[in-house]
């Protein structure tokens, strides 16, 4: 007969002890650009669309961007950027351009590295994380000024930030994810350094969604304060989203390109209203 045996989490066995990433990265120079960092350990919830929407709007504000990818198996993040200069050679229009790289050599020196040589003076440094736990993750939590954490809705994809009793939809453990970030937080915090401000966004809303949505918006208002992350305005789920990615385009986009400029002024709203949420343009 086979006993299951349940080992209760450590951190020192899951993975290196956090103060020793905390430790990795603060040791290192960094520049004083502002460090957006877009993770969530789950695939496929929209962290590289909102990496390049919040890259585009916030060189569309005027700020001087660095998107760096670590996806380096999907670069979604890279593609679509480079996907956006050929859209602009092609259209022959000039449209603001974040500048993007890849990391190919995934360590926390080269990670500092690269900040420091592709972001020194710039304003944001936006880094999309791959979607799951890894060494390289757990830096770029470490380094971030903000975090990002898109999420869908369902409590499937909550599962990550918070466990619910699927009946009762109590909350009865935090989720690995949140785990994790916290975490890196407490030795961020031992270290004497600034809490990481961390903005939970819902991705793909439907609207009419009723009451499935209700109940993941009630339980993602109870999880903010228990575990300490702010809540923002989400996005909902749009053609446009995925079909002006592809080209590399985002909708404030339109208005520079005369054969495109079709006002979607809702999906504007709503990337500009992340931007106010995240404090990167004032409300
Ligand atoms: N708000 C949205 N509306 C419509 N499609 C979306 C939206 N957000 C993401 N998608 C689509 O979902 C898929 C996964 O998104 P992606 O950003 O690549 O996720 P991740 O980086 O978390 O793996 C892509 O095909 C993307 O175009
Ligand atoms: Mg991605």
């Amino acid at each position: 007969m086979r006993t299951e045996v349940r080992v209760p989490r450590d951190p020192v066995m899951d993975g290196e002890h956090p103060d020793v990433v905390v430790a990795d990265v603060a040791r290192r120079t960094r520049p004083a650009s502002r460090i957006m960092v877009v993770a969530n350990e789950k695939g496929g919830v929209g962290k590289s669309t909102i990496a390049f929407h919040l890259a585009v709007a916030m060189a569309d504000a005027g700020l001087s961007v660095i998107a760096l990818d670590l996806d380096r198996r999907q670069q979604t993040l890279a593609t679509v950027l480079r996907n956006r200069e050929g859209t602009a050679r092609r259209l022959g229009v000039d449209l603001p351009m974040p500048r993007h790289l890849v990391l190919h050599v995934q360590s926390g020196a080269l990670l500092c590295q690269e900040i420091n040589r592709v972001g020194w003076g710039s304003d944001v440094v936006v880094i999309d994380v791959a979607g799951f736990d890894s060494a390289i993750a757990r830096r770029a939590i470490a380094l971030a000024d903000t975090l990002v954490t898109p999420v869908n809705s369902s409590f499937v994809d909550l599962d990550l930030l918070g466990k619910f009793n699927p009946n009762s939809l109590e909350l009865v453990a935090e989720g690995c994810f949140s785990v994790a970030v916290n975490e890196i937080r407490q030795a961020r915090k031992r270290a004497g350094q600034p809490d990481i401000d961390w903005v939970v966004v819902q991705n793909r809303m439907r609207r009419n969604a009723g009451r499935n949505q209700d109940r993941i918006e009630q339980a993602l208002a109870d999880l903010a304060p228990r575990l300490g992350f702010r809540l923002s305005g989400g996005l909902s789920e749009r053609v446009a989203y995925r079909d002006l990615f592809l080209l590399g385009l985002s909708h404030l986009d339109l208005r520079r390109i005369p054969a495109m400029a079709r006002s979607k002024s809702d999906a504007n709203r709503e990337i500009l209203t992340l931007l106010t949420d995240l404090t990167v343009v004032p409300g």
